[in-house]
């Protein structure tokens, strides 16, 4: 499989050296109209090609990378010119419509990867076109697999639902992270051991929701807060329903955004 990257930003450079790193042998070939970005990828184990044109006939999988608002600027350049090619889009609220209308072709996926897809353990939910192969479904598959876990869905509308969990998803879990690491400096520690403090709490407490994952949440909370004691007093400070409410608020609030994108 030749695979073309469009767009080297965060997620790009994610997706080629996640590629890069499982299936060692494949040709990774990218593209970006930043000249920094170029120079930064040419310092990887990828080709880097000077235009869309110039990639086109060298791979059979592209990969659109750029963001949302840069698509139909990128979907004018490429329209008429895609052939052979499987297109998996990683743009957030662009709608399969969107995407085999404006680059004439009905061979697409739709993904949403999240950045934790940097270090191979991303979730990506992805949903393809009409004119998806089956082998182009497993070709999928074997990408997706270089970033971490993958799931598909059939219902359109579940990806925009998704993007609001998954995908927004790390930035909600650093606020967290961003949060205790104040809380724990206004307590009176430096950075460094509020930085230890936080993130050796959250990738043990991350690893023992995956490892009891049959248990819920909220009885994983009741095992670590005693009545009357110090965990009960902090959630009685934050207010456990509210703060549920917020983080339903904000959920919808970004769901409604990818509704929007996808409408345009
Ligand atoms: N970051 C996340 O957590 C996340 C998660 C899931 C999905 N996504 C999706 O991933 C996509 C990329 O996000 P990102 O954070 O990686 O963006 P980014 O860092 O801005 O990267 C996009 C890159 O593409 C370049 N570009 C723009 N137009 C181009 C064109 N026509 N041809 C080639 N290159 C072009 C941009 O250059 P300029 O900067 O010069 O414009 C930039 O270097 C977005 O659509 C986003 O919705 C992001």
């Amino acid at each position: 499989m030749n695979i073309g990257i469009i767009g080297y930003g965060v997620m790009g450079e994610a997706i080629a050296s996640a590629l890069v790193r499982q299936h060692g042998c494949e040709v990774v070939v990218v593209f970006d109209v930043d000249p920094t970005r170029c120079a930064c990828a040419q310092e990887s184990s990828v080709t880097v090609i000077g235009s869309i044109a110039a990639m086109l006939p060298k791979v059979e999988i592209l990969v659109l990378a750029v963001k949302p608002q840069q698509y139909h600027v990128l979907a004018s350049e490429m329209n008429g010119h895609i052939g052979h090619h499987l297109v998996i889009s990683i743009m957030a609220g662009i709608s399969l419509d969107q995407l085999e209308e404006q680059l004439d072709t009905s061979r697409v996926v739709r993904t949403m990867p999240n950045t934790p897809a940097q270090i191979g353990q991303g979730l990506t939910v992805w949903i393809a076109s009409g004119g998806v192969t089956p082998q182009d479904k497993l070709e999928t598959e074997q990408i997706l697999s270089a970033f971490g876990k993958h799931l598909e869905l059939k219902n359109e509308d579940m990806v925009n639902a998704a993007t609001a969990i998954s995908g927004s998803g790390p930035a909600y879990v650093f606020l967290l992270a961003q949060a205790l690491e104040e809380s724990a400096i206004a307590l009176g520690f430096d950075r460094e051991t509020a930085r230890l403090l936080v993130t050796e709490t959250l990738r043990g407490s991350s690893a023992l929701y995956y490892d009891q994952r049959q248990v819920a949440p909220q009885e994983l909370r009741r095992r670590v807060t005693s009545p009357g004691g110090t965990t009960n007093a902090a959630m009685e400070s934050l207010g456990v329903e509210k703060f549920v409410e917020l983080w339903k608020a904000a959920t919808q609030a970004a769901y409604k955004r990818a509704q929007e994108l996808s409408q345009r």
